[in-house]
């Protein structure tokens, strides 16, 4: 005896379970349907009994079945189709001794068992979908949470920068002020530090607000050759500690690319990291090769990191870039690296692969060369801010130490001073006195600065080309699109002060302000 599961896409019948002396005949069998005693009863959707099916004209059976079937002198069988729901879901066949009759209480006993099999088969089926089904919600509610965690980081790293900003400001203002005047000689040193250290981590709230959601590359004119050397400059020295030797193999001239320096030092960096901790898993010792080199086309510069340690498993390969995941132990990689690297990539209009095997990991930054050189240097010269003598600027800002740098770097320069604390009550400066100059912050209580500037420009066209606007709010993509169709000049905070004076002297240009 044996059970089929009909394939309807197929039309076929699949053994699943045979039972008896002759099992083995059967066993693994497909059928088509109208194939032997099964398959008829399938095509027919009845129940076929016969006491020789060898002799039977209806079946058929391919030559060698025949003969097992002699061989083992079975002939009398039984063939029943599996209904559920109308729907043919199998076949059960029962075979015995050549010339025996089937009495109808075993015909009414098979029939039986089939309903049953008919039951449990579809029970099966409808168990196999549940899981699957059930696998699959889990999957998209685990992608769900993934989301979710990522759009939740997202805000607060979005207001942990934004918070950070307005004291980060306050710090590296001053300290460069202080440097610009007489600073006794043994405070020099301690001051300058503490500038660089502000400047550090302004760096760091940078690259969270980058992976926050995010905003444009800064646009200049790159060389690709100079961001590797400075980013392996950082890292030679302890590399070298380290016992891994660091080779490089230069394309002789790098088209220019146009990107954001910064940001592209933190790929190399992240790149090299990767590349020592991956090293340093395996052994003490090994190399990197760090070469660039340019498309056939010139349309393309490469630069590739490799690395000859234990390689990347190939589960893990499609992984590497998905943000946090990482292989190494809690504390020591939050799996940042290389998403953020893949991220910053992507928003230059290039790529970050992989390829890897046993001792040979290859990173391949590729950016796309720059065809428009009237779009390259945006590191001009920064103007020294003009004198402000015998002319008032307004200062909208609702953080105090913020309001206390920006009219002390004013009043250096000879500048009278108004303060509001919003757009609000800025509005009703602007329409008490006429101003040369506003500075204002974008995000604030009373009144935003959009709203701001927009009033002001109904109301004074002239002086709405006067305006500076301040923000810490640089994961706003709001505030962006708004920052890039008003044309006013942006400083981020925290600003250096040069950055700040350039603004100024670009605004009080006689023709109003110049863009960058
Ligand atoms: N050169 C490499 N060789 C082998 N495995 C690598 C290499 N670079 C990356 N990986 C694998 O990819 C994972 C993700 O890398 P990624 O830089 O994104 O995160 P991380 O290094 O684990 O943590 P983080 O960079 O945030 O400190 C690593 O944990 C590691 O398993
Ligand atoms: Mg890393």
């Amino acid at each position: 005896s044996a059970v089929f599961r009909f394939d309807p896409d197929e039309g076929t019948l699949h053994e699943i379970a045979s039972h008896g002396p002759s099992a083995f005949v059967i066993r693994g069998i497909v059928l088509k349907v109208g194939d032997g005693i099964v398959g008829r009863a399938v095509a027919d959707r009845k129940v076929l009994v016969t006491a020789d099916v060898l002799r039977e004209l209806r079946v058929h059976y391919r030559p060698e079945q025949r003969a097992a079937l002699a061989a083992h002198g079975i002939g009398a069988m039984i063939g029943i189709p599996l209904f559920a729901h109308e729907r043919i879901i199998g076949a059960l066949a029962v075979g015995d001794r050549v010339g025996r009759e089937f009495s109808a209480e075993e015909l009414q006993a098979v029939q039986a068992f089939a309903d049953q099999t008919a039951l449990a088969l579809e029970n099966a089926r409808l168990y196999a979908t549940a899981q699957d089904s059930l696998t699959r919600l889990r999957d998209t509610q685990a992608q769900l949470v993934q989301a979710a965690k990522m759009s939740a980081l997202g805000q607060l790293v979005s207001g942990v920068a934004h918070e950070l900003n307005n004291p980060l400001s306050v710090i590296i203002g001053y300290g460069q002020l202080l440097l610009s005047r007489d600073v006794p000689e043994s405070m020099r040193r301690p001051v300058e530090l503490m500038v660089a250290q502000g400047d550090r981590m302004a760096k760091i709230v940078r690259n969270l607000l980058f992976f926050a959601r995010q905003r444009p590359p800064e646009r200049a004119a790159v060389n690709l050759q100079t961001v590797v050397e400075q980013t392996l400059a950082l890292r030679v020295h302890q590399l070298t500690l380290s016992g891994i030797t660091v080779e490089t193999a230069f394309a002789p001239t790098l088209p220019e690319i146009i990107g954001d320096a910064q940001q592209l030092e933190q790929v190399f960096l992240n790149l090299l990291l990767n590349a020592e901790q991956a090293i340093l898993e395996a052994r003490p010792q090994g190399r990197i090769v760090v070469r660039t080199r340019v498309s056939d086309s010139g349309d393309f510069v490469y630069a590739d990191v490799v690395d000859d340690g234990p390689g990347i498993a190939a589960d893990a390969l499609p992984r590497v870039f998905e943000p946090f995941f990482t292989t190494k132990m809690v504390g020591s990689g939050t799996g940042l690296g290389l998403s953020v690297s893949y991220g910053i990539l992507e928003e230059h209009g290039g790529r970050l692969t992989v390829q890897s095997r046993r001792g040979e990991t290859i990173f391949t930054v590729e950016l796309p060369v720059s065809r428009a050189p009237e779009a390259a240097p945006r590191m001009a010269v920064m103007r020294a801010a003009p004198s402000g003598a015998g002319r008032v600027a307004l200062v909208v800002e609702d953080e105090p130490s913020v309001v206390d740098l920006v009219v002390t770097l004013l009043k250096e320069h000879g500048w009278a001073v108004d303060v509001a604390s919003g757009g609000r009550s800025g509005l009703e400066r602007v329409a008490s006195r006429p101003y040369d100059l506003i500075i204002s912050d974008m995000r604030m209580a009373d009144g935003d600065g959009a709203e701001f500037y927009t009033s002001v420009r109904q109301r004074a066209p002239a002086l709405a080309r006067r305006f500076v606007f301040i923000t810490g709010d640089t994961a706003n993509e709001e505030a962006w699109a708004f920052l890039e169709g008003a044309q006013v000049p942006v400083i981020e905070k925290p600003f250096q002060s040069a950055a700040f004076e350039d603004a100024v002297a670009r605004v009080m240009q006689p023709d109003g302000p110049v863009r960058p």
